[in-house]
């Protein structure tokens, strides 16, 4: 019969065309041809089953349907691994070679020591307070009952900005102490205040292994009724220990800060000696009376700790400069 005759020539021709195109844009060409609706060749096929006898028409129909899902499959099929080919192209590198490992930055241990000694004073109940570090003689001095002609205040001990001038039109310096913070926080609320601020301070002193022209410090303040040195020196025991562990030796010697009275400086200890760590005291009345608190009323202490001096002992560090060199090779093994 013509009829399947012609079905069969199709279904083969299709089959081979299917079989050669190799892109996806060869191959929806070869469906346009063969499957298109149309004027491609399916169409003319099915104007043949018209052309069938009433006898032979079953058959001619049967077949047409095969040959059209035969071409169709085997289409579908050639489109699914022409794109696979398209994906699995020689790899231009080899993929069994070991990375490029990126170079990953670490926190600086001061920045760690800063983010811990924050974290064991907020435990205490210290809420952190920031300050500026370009400061007047008020914030810095003055209030903090530093004289006029007191030796801290010798223009060769600090850092004053030869070309700025402060609110007031008064001198300005890079901070030489936190204890600037105290004032701030004093100014701007009333009692009772449980504070610790840390950050950079500035000192021209000569520099050498555990002293350094900038440094950190945290202080703290506590006012409130009744504060006592024993809280104060419990306080800062429970910190040395939270920080350097159970077995730091720290001790108090009698000092003077204008600022404290009575005051103490806090060492701990490292191998044979002792190294300074912090001073601190009873807040003066004449602080209190700076910033408008009635020393009758209230009590408190203050402590001011280089946060460098602590950080040196954890990370057993001898000399503070390394910490200033960014020297990766130093700072990768902390
Ligand atoms: N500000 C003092 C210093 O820099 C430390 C200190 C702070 C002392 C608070 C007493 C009270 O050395």
């Amino acid at each position: 019969m013509d009829i399947l005759k012609a079905f069969d020539e199709y279904e083969s021709t299709a089959l081979l065309a299917i079989e050669a195109a190799t892109s996806a844009e060869q191959l929806e060409q070869v469906r346009i041809e063969f499957l298109g609706q149309k004027k491609g060749k399916l169409r003319d096929l099915q104007s043949l089953i018209g052309k069938a006898s009433k006898e032979e028409k079953p058959a001619v129909g049967k077949r047409f349907n095969e040959v059209r899902t035969s071409v169709a499959d085997r289409l579908e099929a050639q489109a699914a691994s022409v794109t696979c080919e398209a994906v699995d192209l020689e790899p231009s590198f080899d993929v069994t070679l070991p990375g490029t490992v990126p170079q990953l930055g670490t926190l600086h241990p001061v920045t760690k020591t800063i983010m811990r000694f924050r974290e064991l004073m907020g435990r205490f109940g210290f809420e952190v307070v920031e300050g500026p570090e370009l400061e007047d003689e008020r914030h810095n001095f003055e209030a903090l009952n530093i004289p006029n002609d007191h030796p801290a205040r010798d223009p060769l001990d600090n850092f004053y900005i030869a070309t700025a001038k402060s609110t007031s039109g008064g001198p300005v310096l890079l901070r030489s102490q936190t204890s600037t913070v105290q004032i701030r926080t004093m100014e701007n609320q009333p009692p009772p205040i449980r504070i610790v601020s840390l950050g950079r301070v500035y000192r021209p002193d000569t520099i050498d292994r555990t002293h350094s022209c900038m440094f950190h410090q945290m202080e703290g303040l506590m006012v409130d009724r009744n504060v006592t040195m024993a809280q104060l020196k419990t306080l800062l025991t429970l910190f040395a220990h939270s920080f350097l562990g159970p077995d730091v030796k720290i001790r108090f010697r009698p000092s003077f800060f204008p600022f404290t009275e009575p005051s103490v400086e806090v060492d701990m200890k490292w191998g044979d000696s002792w190294m300074e760590i912090g001073g601190a005291g009873m807040v003066d009345p004449n602080v209190f009376r700076a910033v408008g608190y009635d020393p009758e009323e209230v009590t408190g202490f203050a402590f001011g700790l280089g946060i460098e001096r602590f950080c040196m002992k954890h990370f057993e560090v001898d000399d503070i400069r390394r910490f200033y060199e960014n020297d990766v090779r130093f700072l990768n093994q902390l």
